[in-house]
């Protein structure tokens, strides 16, 4: 409890983030990691290697822009930052330890932003512009980030409304990796699922609120709350998918 105190005053944020609830949950996104390291660490590693080896395929004489960088847990950041001339990690709040690892590494900048470009207008949606008229820009990669965007802005609102501003923001975010005139890959969950003690799937949730994904180049397995982490029977798993390139988005 002290850690996350310790935490929540000393990382980094967006002011922003601080009244909305977003440190929070990134603080206790960290926390819940600490205690899953080893559960979370094939999905961690996944998205690491596919990362990198689709920017080991474009051009890497400009920037690379990771967005929901974070605790950069889930990010080949060293590889990174030895191919591109400047990486530029953007979340509403980084960890001291990002921050660490950016000064070392002297080519990564922490910027601290709102994805959305609408926290501050919700619940009118903007389209974001970020990045897209920086020429510099080679690669984008949105990291875990997607299903998150709705999370904490819809947590007091009704189901229905909830669901509807969601879907806004993931249809919003889509429209503008697919704007990006160089590679992009996105990496989300694409479905949670409740899992019982006998390996059942009791319950499958959309975390894309009805918005379909192009395919994916690769999926697995998030086993992000085991048995015991939330409840002693049920156990919670994310189907995560990972897709090179994004064409506009479609609603079921
Ligand atoms: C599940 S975490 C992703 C994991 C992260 N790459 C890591 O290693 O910690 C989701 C991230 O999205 C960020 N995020 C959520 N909403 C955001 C927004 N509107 N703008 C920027 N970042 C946001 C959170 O702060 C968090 O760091």
């Amino acid at each position: 409890m002290l850690r996350e105190v310790y935490d929540w005053v000393m990382s980094p944020a967006l002011p922003l983030a601080r009244k909305t609830g977003h440190l929070s949950e990134f603080v206790a996104i960290a926390a819940r990691r600490r205690r899953r390291r080893a559960d979370w660490a094939a999905h961690e590693g996944r998205t690491r290697g596919f990362v990198e080896r689709v920017a080991a395929t474009v051009e890497a004489d400009g920037i690379a822009v990771i967005l929901g960088a974070g605790h950069v847990d889930d990010i080949p950041l060293d590889a990174l930052a030895a191919r591109f001339e400047a990486v530029v990690l953007v979340d509403l709040a980084f960890s001291l330890a990002t921050c660490r690892a950016a000064q070392r590494l002297g080519n990564v900048e922490c910027w601290r932003r709102d994805v959305t470009e609408s926290l501050d207008s919700l619940p009118e949606v903007r389209e974001p512009e970020a990045f897209l008229d920086d020429p510099r820009v080679r690669f984008v990669a949105s990291v875990n980030l997607l299903s998150q965007l709705g999370v904490i802005p819809t947590r007091t609102m009704a189901d229905e409304d909830a669901d509807t501003l969601s879907r806004r923001l993931i249809e919003a975010h889509l429209r503008w990796l697919s704007r990006f005139g160089c590679p992009v890959v996105l990496i989300t969950d694409a479905a949670v699922e409740v899992v019982d003690r006998s390996d059942a799937v009791t319950a499958t949730l959309d975390p894309m609120k009805g918005v379909t994904l192009p395919p994916a180049a690769e999926t697995w397995t998030w086993d992000i709350a085991p048995r015991g982490e939330l409840d002693r029977d049920h156990a919670i798993r994310h189907q995560v998918v990972a897709i090179e390139g994004l064409p506009c988005a479609k609603r079921n």
